[in-house]
């Protein structure tokens, strides 16, 4: 039997009640890792638990309460008490960090907080490990789903910003107040959480300059299109001369920039320095589910040793003939029936043409198709009949194409 690795959970609304439901689904899987069984010890919330009791019984805190009292005071107490704690409130890291962290570091705990910041993405992770190495010297984020999903709504569909956000809220994306997403405060918070860590340099919520996207009119947008741009709510965290600037307001963006291409109520970070370059991050940015997924990683973090090898917990056998979408390129002689034939052994193979286009060129003619995903050794066998046709000019080419779609 594993050891019991006690949580103790404050909050139990969006995100606390997912965190449970994942754990429940989740624990067995970290036992060969961490040779600990995590389980909820106790749950605290307005009209259930009492914190004290729960401290008593928990190897770790996690804080889903959000705000900033009670939740401080309790992640706090925890810390002082050896304990230590989880949490995903951006607001109570952004104005009370410098206070939390050095109680942490005062008692030799660790305050983890991946969920505090574009929900599933590990942006935290990264900065604090992966590129501790590098220094970061600007970081563009989209690190609120509410306003990107108004704004896409908005450039696509030719939505009032009203009317965006009404939608917004009917789909769960916007909360019935949504004051602190739309005014870019949300946003602010998380970017002053990004800055504290990238630049290594206490950052409060009110040095970050934020506007919000409340005054974006449908006039905006069509200049933006005809200009080919993209209007977001970018979070900007910089380097400058005379020191760093930490801001968020609604900017274009040129259709290369990484963050162009975040629709909907994703969120993305861009991470710049002189040696990496550009290295971005994006995912879900919030949703019970997701943040939940952060909060527990965080938990098994905390669970093991750092510099953890990796275990084989499972006995999975690694495929190869995986299916794949394919762009097929031939070079055929200009007269009847090729299509059909190219069609015909496409077909015997069970590959489905998703788009053709046929180019003349002189007396001959090029072929080129998007098949849908199939096996890739019915591909390659369709492939090889197809290279024998006598109308074939060259070998026809093939390259696969990753879908749009993901899991
Ligand atoms: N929702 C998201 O998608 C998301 C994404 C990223 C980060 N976060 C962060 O995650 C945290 C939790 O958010 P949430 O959406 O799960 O909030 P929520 O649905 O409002 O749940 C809050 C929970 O805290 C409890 N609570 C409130 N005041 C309390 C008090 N004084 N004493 C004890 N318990 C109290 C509530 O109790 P009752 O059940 O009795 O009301 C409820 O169970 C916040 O810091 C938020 O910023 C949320």
């Amino acid at each position: 039997m594993a050891e019991t690795f006690r949580i103790g959970l404050l909050g139990h609304g969006t995100v606390g009640s997912a965190f449970e439901a994942l754990l429940a689904e989740r624990a067995d899987a970290f036992v060969p890792i961490t040779g600990m069984r995590p389980e909820i010890s106790g749950v605290l919330t307005r009209s259930r638990g009492d914190f004290e009791e729960i401290l008593a019984n928990a190897d770790l805190v996690v804080e889903l309460i959000g705000g900033i009292e009670p939740a401080r005071d309790y992640v706090l107490r925890a810390m002082r008490a050896g304990r230590h704690v989880v949490s995903a409130n951006k607001q109570l890291l952004s104005q009370y960090g410098e206070e939390l962290w050095a109680c942490a570091r005062e008692h030799g705990v660790q305050l983890r907080f991946e969920g505090a910041v574009a929900g599933v993405v590990p942006v935290i992770r990264v900065l604090q490990e992966s590129l501790a190495a590098t220094r970061v010297e600007r970081i563009h984020g989209i690190v609120n789903g509410t306003t990107n999903y108004i704004l896409t709504e908005m450039a696509s569909r030719g939505l009032s910003y009203d009317e965006a956000l009404r939608q917004a809220q009917e789909l769960g994306y916007a909360e019935a107040d949504p004051t602190d997403d739309v005014t870019g405060r949300d946003a602010a918070a998380k970017m002053a959480i990004l800055a504290r860590l990238a630049f290594s340099t206490p950052v409060h919520l009110d040095q970050v300059v934020y506007e919000g996207i409340e005054h974006l009119t449908g006039e905006d947008m069509e200049y933006a299109k005809d200009l080919g741009l993209g209007l977001k709510l970018i979070g900007t965290a910089e380097r400058v001369d005379a020191g760093i600037s930490v801001r968020v307001h609604p900017a274009f963006l040129y259709p290369g920039h990484p963050l162009a291409s975040i629709h909907g109520p994703f969120n993305a970070v861009t991470l710049e320095s002189d040696t990496i370059t550009e290295v971005t991050l994006s995912g879900p940015g919030a949703g019970g589910p997701q943040t939940a997924t952060a909060v527990l990683g965080d938990v098994v973090s905390a669970m093991i040793p750092p510099a953890s090898t990796p275990e084989t917990t499972e006995a999975l056998t690694v495929v190869n003939d995986i299916e794949s979408a394919f762009y097929l390129h031939m070079e055929v002689a200009d007269r009847p029936g090729v299509l059909a034939q190219v069609a015909e052994l496409l077909g015997m193979q069970g590959a489905s043409i998703k788009s053709v286009v046929q180019q003349g060129l002189g007396h001959d003619a090029r072929l080129v198709m998007i098949l849908h995903p199939l096996p890739e050794s019915r591909f390659y066998a369709a492939v090889h009949l197809i290279g024998q046709l006598d109308f074939m000019r060259s070998s026809p080419r093939a390259i696969r194409v990753i879908e749009e779609e993901f899991i």
